[in-house]
């Protein structure tokens, strides 16, 4: 028994942050953010809004299009590195709102890649054959944890959460295979300052701004290439896949330089290659979910499609996944 994605959906706030509504923010142009980056504009989250509001909105369309009842609900996982608060988690949060009453919930913390690594988890309690029915949210709020003084960082990112519904299936279309890495030493090149147990929140902190996103870019774009190319591959060698196999490669969407050098690097063609970073931006552990309900609603994902999703964060953490494409609403 595997299990496959049945259902999936995916939410962006409605406002609309503009390359050139930044460029009255920091020292920046339109033009140095589309050629670094290919993006064009990102989804800021309303006031109020959190990372729980959008994982709630993608599963509530799930549900609806599913025709499943909260209380079927087994399991529900949120990947996010920008949970609405410490504690409770933000799975928790998800779980009463819908009212998923028979569900145990959980966030899990492994940034870009935590869609696919909640994905493994959710993937593995159902092949453990005691959960029927599980939850995968990826989703971040990432404009909560930008330094808008920061040029490097702040145009990268935006809001945004998608969902899937895992159930088990016996016919051969489901989640085939997955790797998943870590890589500690590199946790240094892609980090929060303070906020936690090491550097708790003072007036100095936040004076220091210290409760914002930092990064070594470059290191960071070498390694991501390196990586996501390097999961795909090892995933696709020992399932006796080539690259002309793959019908879909769904790479989390950090840059468009890096996507282009990662599909590269695996031999695949343009066509191959799923991109909404434009539109989108960064999204962290969103891309992929997103990615995924966009290529369904475009009808680029029919039954029987192998599909390689791959993604690279901080940690530093990394992974891919292979999906034999299944019956998915
Ligand atoms: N606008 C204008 N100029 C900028 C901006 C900006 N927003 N940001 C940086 N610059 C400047 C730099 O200061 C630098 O100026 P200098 O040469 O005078 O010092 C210049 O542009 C070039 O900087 P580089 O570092 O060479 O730019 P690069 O081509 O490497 O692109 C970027 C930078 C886009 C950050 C790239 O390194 C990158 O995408 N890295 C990956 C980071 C990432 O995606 N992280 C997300 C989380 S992890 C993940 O999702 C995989």
């Amino acid at each position: 028994m595997q299990a496959t994605i049945s259902a999936v959906s995916h939410y962006l706030p409605d406002r609309v942050m503009t390359n050139a509504e930044l460029e009255q923010i920091v020292d920046t142009s339109d033009e140095w953010i589309q050629s670094r980056t290919g993006i064009l504009e990102r989804r800021v989250v309303a006031e109020g809004e959190a990372t729980s509001h959008m994982g709630i909105k993608s599963v509530e369309q799930i549900l609806q299009k599913s025709s499943t009842s909260a209380q079927e609900i087994d399991v529900i996982i949120v990947g996010t590195i920008t949970p609405d608060m410490f504690f409770p988690s933000t799975a928790a949060l998800v779980q009463d709102a819908i009212g998923a009453t028979n569900a145990w919930a959980f966030d899990l913390n492994a940034a870009c890649s935590g869609f696919i690594f909640s994905l493994g988890i959710g993937a593995s309690l159902i092949e453990s054959g005691k959960h029927k029915k599980v939850l995968v949210i990826g989703g971040d709020t990432m404009t909560s944890v930008l330094d808008y003084e920061d040029r490097d960082t702040c145009v990268l990112f935006g809001d945004g959460a998608g969902a899937v519904l895992l159930e088990p299936t016996n016919d051969e279309n489901g989640i085939v295979d997955s790797v998943m890495y870590t890589d500690g030493s590199g946790g240094n090149r892609l980090y929060m300052p303070a906020g936690g147990s090491r550097q708790p929140a003072t007036l100095e902190t936040v004076e220091q701004r210290l409760h914002y996103l930092k990064q070594d870019g470059r290191e960071v774009y070498k390694s991501a290439v390196r990586g996501m190319a390097d999961a795909a591959q090892a995933l696709l060698e020992r399932n006796n896949f080539s690259a002309k196999d793959v019908t879909l490669f769904i790479p989390h969407q950090a840059n468009k330089r890096i996507i282009d050098a990662s599909a590269e690097r695996l031999g695949l063609s343009k066509e191959q290659v799923f991109i909404n970073i434009d539109r989108v931006a960064n999204t962290t552990a969103g891309t992929i979910p997103i990615s995924l309900s966009e290529a369904v609603n475009e009808g680029r994902l029919l039954e029987g499609d192998l599909v390689v999703l791959a993604a690279f964060g901080a940690g530093f953490t990394w992974g891919a996944t292979l999906v034999r494409w299944g019956k998915c609403v």
